[in-house]
């Protein structure tokens, strides 16, 4: 069994997406089973189970930030979808049993501001100084040839993290949202410039690159 939590305390940057489309990319393209659990009283992730049709590879989902989390044995992912303005304790809490973190930043500079910020609280989590977690850093909603987009390629740079995928900005992920599915799930004529933007991060999460060395 695999654990990825996609965290960043800042609302809006792609979080519950990404999480998301993670869930449709294991259970859609790899055939995986898989549990996606909303740790966010918004139930943004359960929302999107909810538009689901039976007719789409299943997916299992549970309001995490209700109860304890209890795994079925036959799982093979667990997609972990954090709420925004996770500290303190409830941050050790939300990492005990990760070993992938996904970071999720917006071109913005008061995104990049905020994840400086932040990422020096989560390398200071016990189990990232001893390097039982990787984090990698994805920008999210990016428009190529843009000032701020080449300031955000050198922030991440900066933050000596892994620098995983750049996704783009696109209503694909809204059409996508709203059907309950994955851009797995969709036309690939529509998606092909998404599908190859998500390449190299799945291709990093099924690599040994995304998981602790222990
Ligand atoms: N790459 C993208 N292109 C276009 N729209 C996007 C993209 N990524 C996310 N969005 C949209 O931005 C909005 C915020 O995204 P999302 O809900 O995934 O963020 P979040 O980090 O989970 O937010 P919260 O902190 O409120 O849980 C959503 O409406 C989503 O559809
Ligand atoms: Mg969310």
């Amino acid at each position: 069994m695999r654990t990825i939590l996609v965290l960043n305390a800042k609302g809006g940057c792609g979080k519950s997406t990404i999480a998301t489309n993670l869930a449709s990319y294991f259970a859609f393209e790899m055939g995986k089973k898989v549990l996606l659990a909303d740790y966010d009283p918004q139930e943004s992730s359960l929302a999107w189970l909810q538009a689901r049709d039976e007719s789409w590879p299943l997916i299992e989902g549970v309001a995490a930030y209700k109860k304890p989390l209890r795994v079925a044995k036959d799982t093979d992912y667990v997609i972990m979808d954090a709420p925004a303005r996770v500290h303190g304790k409830e941050l050790t809490q939300l990492m005990r049993k990760v070993e992938t973190v996904i970071f999720p930043v917006l071109p913005s500079p008061i995104d990049m501001r905020a994840a400086t910020k932040y990422i020096e609280e989560v390398k200071k989590n016990g189990r990232v100084t001893r390097k039982e977690v990787k984090i990698g850093v994805v920008a999210n909603r990016v428009r190529e040839n843009t000032v701020i987009f080449s300031e955000l390629y050198d922030f991440i740079k900066a933050m000596k993290l892994p620098y995983v995928a750049t996704l783009r900005d696109t209503q694909n992920y809204i059409r996508a949202e709203d059907r309950g599915i994955g851009i797995f799930e969709m036309a690939p004529s529509q998606v092909y410039q998404d599908l190859e933007d998500w390449q190299p991060l799945t291709k990093w999460l099924r690599s040994k690159r995304s998981m602790p060395q222990l």
